[in-house]
């Protein structure tokens, strides 16, 4: 099982680190893991002026499965758009065909508190967004800021076609086939066109999964919803750009963007993992930040990726147990319970292994 390590900018080499000492303590218990690292966003800029080079692409191809950190920093904000470090997190997107993002956002009971909502609104959260990941206005053309009449015109097209609408739609009903069996599909049809289609499609699909109670739900009012009653979703599907935009609202709903894993796969299982949060360069280097979304993305990997269900397990509730014995980082921290930083959260998970 070979491994491409990309930690990236900002905070990202700090919590990749902790991911790694999990992983390489699996593989001392004998799991046959390979690693190799290599350069992606701005750190990759820097060394070859190119935010996904040639080398990563090439170990990111052979590898079965991806970690990934964080790309971005404020100092690169200025370069032309193809050198910014986040058009390498979406050219290794689009190059490995990684189509179907899961975001899950799971409420730990032990943070519950942690939210900016009531306890009750959100514990026992469980919900799972599936966003598709290379389609949308993200990469439709035409695209770009032209002159006409002596103003400027900035333009994208939101485009998806059938099948790629299709193939999201079964990655949403087969993983709430196997939850609690309700896909809440996500769009705009009252006024785009592209996203009629989308319904449409949807609920074309839905044909073969009986058993999947399906619904639709306006993107706006599924905003409000999430943040009115966030417990009546299981899983909600969406295009690129809303699942972007529920997903991070729905990250805040369990206290932390720094607890959220991510899974990126194309077709055959092979996937990029990385946290929901960014790179944060204001705590970069500072031993401040969260490494618990990176480390349960790294477990998310073993599922996924390469099936190994127990090894998963045993992070995910190492994780449990750190959490339950009261061991914070500071974006979770509350009084009465033991402040620790990156490293020390490793340390914890690592005697919690
Ligand atoms: C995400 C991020 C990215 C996205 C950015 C960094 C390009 O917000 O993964 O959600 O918009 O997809
Ligand atoms: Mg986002």
């Amino acid at each position: 099982m070979k491994i491409c390590v990309l930690p990236g900018d900002g905070i990202g080499p700090e919590i990749v680190a902790q991911a790694v000492r999990v992983l390489e303590r699996l593989r001392e218990d004998g799991l046959a893991l390979e690693m190799e690292t290599a350069l992606i966003g701005g750190c990759a800029v820097d060394a070859c002026g190119e935010p996904y080079p040639e080398a990563t692409r090439a170990l990111a191809r052979e590898a079965d499965a991806v970690l990934l950190g964080a790309v971005g920093a404020p100092k690169y904000d200025a370069l032309a758009r193809a050198q910014r470090p986040e058009r390498g997190l979406l050219a290794i997107r689009k190059d490995l065909d990684l189509f179907a993002n899961l975001r899950p956002a799971v409420l730990y009971p032990e943070l519950a508190h942690a939210s900016t909502l009531r306890a009750e609104v959100v514990s026992g959260l469980d919900l799972l967004i599936v966003r598709e990941l290379t389609g949308d206005v993200y990469f439709g053309e035409p695209r770009g800021i032209r002159t006409e009449h002596g103003e400027r015109i900035g333009f994208n097209t939101m485009v998806y076609s059938e099948s790629e609408i299709r193939r999201i739609a079964h990655v949403a009903f087969r993983a709430a086939r196997g939850r609690r069996r309700r896909l809440c599909s996500i769009d705009k049809m009252n006024v785009l066109e592209a996203t009629q289609l989308w319904r449409d499609v949807v609920t074309e699909t839905g044909r073969e999964y009986p058993e999947v109670a399906l619904s639709h739900m306006l993107v706006d009012n599924a905003a409000m919803q999430l943040v009115r009653a966030p417990k009546q979703f299981d899983v909600m599907l969406a295009g690129n750009l809303f699942g972007d935009i529920l997903s991070d609202e729905a990250s805040m709903l369990t206290g932390s963007i720094g607890m959220l894993p991510s899974a990126s796969l194309d077709a055959h299982g092979k996937g990029l993992y990385e946290p929901i949060h960014g790179s944060a360069p204001d705590i970069a280097g500072r031993d401040l930040a969260n490494p618990l979304a990176t480390i349960l993305s790294a477990a998310m990997m073993l599922r996924h990726s390469f099936g190994i269900e127990e090894a998963a397990v045993r992070i995910e509730s190492a994780v449990r147990r750190v959490l339950a014995q009261g061991m914070r980082t500071a974006d979770i921290f509350e009084p009465g319970t033991k402040k620790v930083g990156t490293a020390g959260m490793g340390d914890a998970v690592m005697a919690a292994l």
